[in-house]
């Protein structure tokens, strides 16, 4: 019998590679995030989410006809079939709409006739049907529940641009459409994540790419994830006033209570999206006539400088990302969905590069529990 191998135990496997990846490179300590070895400031500043997505899912840059066929491929996915809109008319209002989308894009699959075809190809399809419909899923259900009519993809308009189109109805300003196309450049991809990882779990087992996108999204919506930075915003409403940030922030602290939008697993330096992500805010802000909100973030982020800095606790993606959408007019619950729809991306990048050179993932845990009990019968208990 071969000798079994020496184990370890990592809980959060906070210090375990589980393989090798090409698509994003961060640097925890130095606060650097790169897709595909270009840095992601230079993503935000020249780039769309589009060639984003391109750049995760082929390991380059696309060409100009490269990109512009990339494009078509994805907007011939942005309508959703009558049997999809029936589904989603048929939801409760109340619903949260992270429990909607993913209920949602599992439901994609029952509609997709090569739903079984587990080749590369097929699964690169699947990831464009979701990537592409996912704004017009989110953008129908808000609709429905606000009593208005769904509005149809606009096949001419870019992802970002047509996402505000769908939601209000109306085509939105240049500002306002750039300004969530940075936002989901910024939140493509970000390594093994939590929610990538239960893709890639789940694309391992030779499921299917609906499934690991619907255990994607089923993952992300916790607060721990991507739901802080809806938490943000109820935390910066429930502030309020200027004055009461000191005392709020200080009590979370000694009742250690975590401030949301703050710290992250990987990052012990400024997260590189934050950087970028509040300057974007202040100038959506001014622009918007939101300031307010915005000062309140920056207050508490000069506390917890002051007070936890030195631990390496910093703004995360979701502590400026949420002002950002606010003062777009997004509604607090579907600030998560939008990051899903970004995330996409990233989620099936891995995913198609696990199922490229898979492996079953299936890791160990110690057992504690005791030995050789003895069964009792369930009538002598
Ligand atoms: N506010 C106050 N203190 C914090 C915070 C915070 N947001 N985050 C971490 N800390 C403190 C902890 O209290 C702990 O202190 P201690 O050593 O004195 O006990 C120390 O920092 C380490 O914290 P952990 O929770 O063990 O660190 P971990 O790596 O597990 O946590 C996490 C990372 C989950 C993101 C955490 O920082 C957190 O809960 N943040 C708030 C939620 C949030 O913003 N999540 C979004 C993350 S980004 C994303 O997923 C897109």
């Amino acid at each position: 019998m071969p000798e079994a191998p020496a184990m370890h135990i990592d809980k959060g496997l906070d210090n375990t590679i589980i393989g090798e990846s090409r698509k994003s490179f961060i640097d925890g300590q130095a606060g650097v995030l790169e897709y595909v070895g270009i840095d992601i400031d230079e993503l935000a500043r020249n780039s769309t989410f589009e060639e984003v997505v391109f750049l995760l899912w082929n390991d380059r840059l696309p060409t100009s006809s490269e990109l512009e066929s990339f494009e078509a491929e994805l907007r011939l996915e942005y309508p959703l079939s009558q049997g999809v809109i029936e589904m989603i008319k048929g939801i409760p209002h109340e619903a949260s709409p992270m429990h909607v989308l993913r209920t949602v894009v599992s439901g994609l699959a029952l509609e997709d006739e090569e739903c079984n075809d587990q080749s590369f190809e097929s699964e690169r399809r699947k990831a464009v049907r979701v990537l592409s419909k996912t704004p017009a899923i989110i953008a129908a259900f808000d609709r429905c529940r606000r009593g208005l009519e769904i509005v149809d993809p606009d096949p001419n308009l870019n992802i970002a641009t047509n996402f505000l189109w769908m939601l209000n109805g109306e085509v939105p300003g240049e500002a306002s459409a750039r300004a969530i196309d940075v936002c989901l450049i910024l939140h493509a991809d970000h390594g093994i994540n939590a929610s990538t990882f239960a893709a890639m779990v789940t694309i391992a087992t030779q499921s299917d790419m609906y499934s690991a996108l619907t255990s994607a999204v089923g993952t992300l919506r916790g607060p721990l994830h991507g739901g802080a930075n809806e938490r943000v915003m109820n935390m910066l409403q429930s502030i309020g006033d200027l004055d009461d940030v000191e005392p709020f922030v200080m009590d979370s602290l000694k009742n250690k209570t975590k401030i949301m939008g703050f710290g992250h697993r990987v990052y012990k330096a400024l997260d590189p999206r934050a950087k970028y992500l509040k300057t974007f805010a202040e100038r959506i802000a001014e622009e918007t006539g939101n300031t307010d909100l915005y000062v309140l973030s920056t207050r508490i982020q000069d506390i917890m400088d002051r007070e936890v800095g030195a631990k390496g606790i910093y703004p995360n993606v979701d502590f400026y990302s949420a002002t950002t959408y606010f003062s777009l007019g997004l509604a607090i619950d579907l600030f998560t969905p939008v990051f899903a729809m970004s995330r996409n991306a990233g989620w099936a990048a891995h995913s198609l590069e696990q199922h490229q050179d898979n492996r079953l993932i299936r890791p160990r845990c110690q057992y504690t529990g005791d030995h050789a009990v003895e069964y009792v019968p369930i009538n002598e208990r």
